[in-house]
């Protein structure tokens, strides 16, 4: 086993995508799998040669290839939602699949300027033998550009509208002029963008229309069932429970359903019947929130309880979920548990713990 405390999709995966990359395909100039493929990739199934390719994203087919087919056109794909809705997930394995190589990626803060967007200077150098190629540090952008791979920005609105526009030129001409130099560097095929941002956070820039125009949007939601999102907390958390090398206790998938049940019903403002209305709390209580809760409670049970997974080792993880705002949501909470979980059964632990814990 790799000592590497993560690896990027495109060595994790390697023998899925290897096995999708073979047989007849029609893939888009500077692909390394066909758009269908790539869908395989993401919602699994079955490559050319038999072998089982394991789902990656859980939910609508439809969004995966709208997403895949935006990035063989000549715009570029923005995926929006809240947070914990797969966004960055998503946008490393399209990456993985399409050019085989998701680490070309830049994280967009208040902070980042066109300087972290187009290239920087290696001043030693620049003082030394003046403006040169040598002297220039090329940004994940300018790589992408000029090896023909996707470049994925995170978090594109969190960066100012002013940089932003940066990627209008990159965009609409596919170049990016290097003044410095008199000169400029054209992009390869197979080279796009794929953004996310998140439309829930204060604090974010809006997208210039010039700007938005050059992106296909697709919008990622929240899981529709109870049932969907049970699935996939159960799956990644097994995933997750084996990197870090913690045994997954024999009831995980029971208590991931009662986890997500409170979990949704704050989320929604009313009980799963749909007979009382609830204050929700200030936090996104997103499907990856609640995938982290049972992780934590999963290594408090293995380093702390003898491995018994019960709901006082997830009421602490659960609180800091859901207490984001400590006055406004822990009344929320309060009422919550007064109201709907001290009179259901099967929830009696929750309630004591909980209530506990506030
Ligand atoms: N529909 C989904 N299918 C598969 N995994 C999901 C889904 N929704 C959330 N996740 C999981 O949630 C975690 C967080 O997702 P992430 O991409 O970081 O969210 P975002 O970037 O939207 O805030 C990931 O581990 C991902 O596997
Ligand atoms: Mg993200």
């Amino acid at each position: 086993m790799s000592e590497k405390l993560r690896l990027p999709a495109e060595e994790s995966y390697a023998a899925e995508l290897k096995a999708l990359a073979t047989g007849d395909q029609h893939c888009p100039p500077g692909w390394a799998l066909a758009p269908r493929q790539v869908v395989t990739y993401l919602m699994g199934g079955k490559a050319n040669d038999g072998t089982p390719i394991t789902p990656k994203y859980v939910g609508d087919k439809r969004l995966i290839e709208t997403a895949v087919a935006t990035l063989a056109t000549d715009r570029a794909l923005l995926l929006l939602g809240v947070p914990g809705t797969a966004k960055s997930w998503v946008s490393e394995h399209l990456a993985a699949a399409i050019t085989g190589d998701s680490t070309l990626v830049i994280q967009c803060t208040a902070g980042t300027d066109e300087n972290q967007i187009r290239y920087g200077w290696n001043y030693a150098q620049l003082l030394a033998h003046g403006p040169s190629r040598e002297a220039l540090v090329p940004t994940p952008l300018m790589r992408a550009m000029e090896s023909g791979k996707l470049c994925r920005f995170e978090e594109l609105t969190r960066m100012g509208s002013d940089v932003q526009d940066t990627l209008i030129t990159v965009l609409s001409e596919k170049m990016m002029p290097i003044p410095e130099l008199n000169t400029a560097v054209y992009a390869q095929r197979g080279f796009n963008i794929i953004a996310t941002a998140n439309n829930r956070d204060k604090g974010v820039n809006e997208l210039s229309s010039a700007l938005k125009r050059r992106f296909n949007v697709v919008v990622l939601p929240l899981p529709d069932s109870t049932e969907e999102e049970v699935a996939i907390i159960v799956k990644r958390v097994g995933e997750m429970a084996q990197t870090l090398d913690l045994p997954a206790p024999k009831n995980v998938a029971d208590e991931v359903a009662r986890v997500v049940s409170i979990f949704r019903e704050l989320r929604s403002g009313s009980t799963e019947d749909g007979k009382v209305a609830l204050k929700s709390p200030s936090g996104g209580l997103s499907t990856a929130e609640a995938i982290a809760v049972m992780i934590g409670g999963i290594s408090q049970a293995t380093f702390f309880n003898d491995g018994k997974l019960t709901p006082e080792t997830l009421a602490s993880n659960m609180i800091g979920a859901v207490v984001k705002d400590p006055v406004q949501d822990t009344a929320v909470l309060g009422e919550y548990l007064e109201t709907v979980l001290k009179k259901r059964r099967g929830f009696e632990g929750y309630y004591a713990s909980l209530t506990d814990l506030i």
